[in-house]
């Protein structure tokens, strides 16, 4: 099996500056601890996480834009602590939206295109296929003549997606493509990664917060918090690892808040979370309890008891949200 990436202990520590009592204060942040990872050549690989769980860092970290303080990484064959910049010119490309500078003033979204393009050395005829190509795919069509310091951050995000897709490295880095996407454009870029990594044995690294896309893009998921890696799976292989308990959702219109903190001390409910606008109710009570625990009919008496609506009670299959919820209780 080929491996695109892999990871050994890669490590990443920011010192920051501030001002504690009126003292400063040298503080260590650590973005990235000790990871480990192989990411097989043709997989599309999750890498989620909240914010601040070090995502973006690791992104950086892989395509040579930042130097580890332990550990390396071999990306496309290049050690990342020797040969950054081989890995950026040849093998990855990253869409970032702070690294366009001044040509958001100066270029329209065609030109800029057609810049980045010969700057990376593709053929003149392969551009005059694929720019007017990619626009389109990215409903940017009817903007292409337009500067895009006027685009909205959705719009900027296309144009920087339609830049990577252009450039067709081996490898792609993709840090939360799809934010700020209208939900349609959205799947159509999903849509389009999956079937990229499985058709041209591309190797795409898809950072998002967005379970569902991961759950529908990706080979192997990488859960991620504080700069660990705390699961790691096929999102079957995920879910099988909380399926041993049963998630049960109670739609409610309000939460009695006493009611939940009760059922906490009881032993078959190992976790409860509470989502907010759901589709059928304001507040959904999400019980994670012991397999085949005879609470339910307890927890809808309670819950009634303290003049709470229910809309409805379903037993559900676990979700790539609840692996995060419980990855992230026991971590
Ligand atoms: N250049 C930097 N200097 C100092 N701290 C940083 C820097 N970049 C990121 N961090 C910190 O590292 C942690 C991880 O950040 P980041 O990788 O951006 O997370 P994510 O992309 O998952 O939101 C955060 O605590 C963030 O504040
Ligand atoms: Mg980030």
């Amino acid at each position: 099996m080929r491996y695109s990436i892999e990871t050994f202990d890669l490590t990443k520590r920011f010192s920051l500056k501030t001002v504690a009592d009126g003292k400063p204060l040298k503080k260590e942040v650590l973005a990235v601890d000790h990871v480990c990872l192989k990411i097989r050549q043709g997989e599309v690989f999750g890498l989620i996480g909240p914010n601040g769980a070090g995502k973006t860092t690791f992104l950086r970290l892989l395509n040579g834009l930042l130097i580890p303080s332990e550990g390396y990484a071999i990306v496309d064959g290049y050690d990342v602590r020797e040969v950054g910049h081989k890995i950026n010119q040849t093998s990855v490309a990253v869409p970032w939206l702070g690294d366009m500078g001044m040509q958001w003033v100066r270029q329209t979204a065609r030109e800029y295109l057609e810049f980045e393009g010969r700057f990376w050395c593709i053929p003149k005829q392969v551009l005059k296929e694929k720019i007017p190509k990619l626009l389109k795919f990215l409903e940017l069509e009817e903007w292409a003549d337009e500067i895009p310091i006027k685009f909205s951050s959705g719009m900027k995000r296309r144009l920087q997606l339609a830049r990577v897709l252009l450039r067709n490295t081996p490898i792609m880095l993709l840090d939360e493509p799809t934010v700020n996407l209208d939900p349609s454009s959205a799947w159509t870029v999903r849509e389009y990664l999956k079937r990229t990594a499985k058709e041209e044995e591309k190797t795409i690294v898809l950072a998002t917060h967005y379970m569902l896309e991961a759950e529908y893009c990706c080979d192997t998921i990488a859960f991620i918090n504080h700069g660990r890696i705390i699961g790691l799976g096929s999102p079957d292989e995920l879910k099988k690892k909380v399926v041993e308990y049963d998630i049960v959702k109670v739609a409610v219109d309000k939460v009695p808040q006493e009611t939940i903190i009760r059922f906490r001390g009881i032993e078959d409910v190992i976790s409860i979370n509470v989502e907010k606008d759901t589709e059928v109710s304001p507040y959904s009570i999400i019980f994670s309890l012991k397999k085949d625990s005879t609470l339910i009919p307890e927890i809808v008496k309670e819950i009634t008891k303290a003049n709470s609506r229910i809309y409805e009670v379903s037993k559900t299959q676990p979700t790539m949200e609840d692996v995060f919820r419980r990855l992230g209780e026991v971590s």
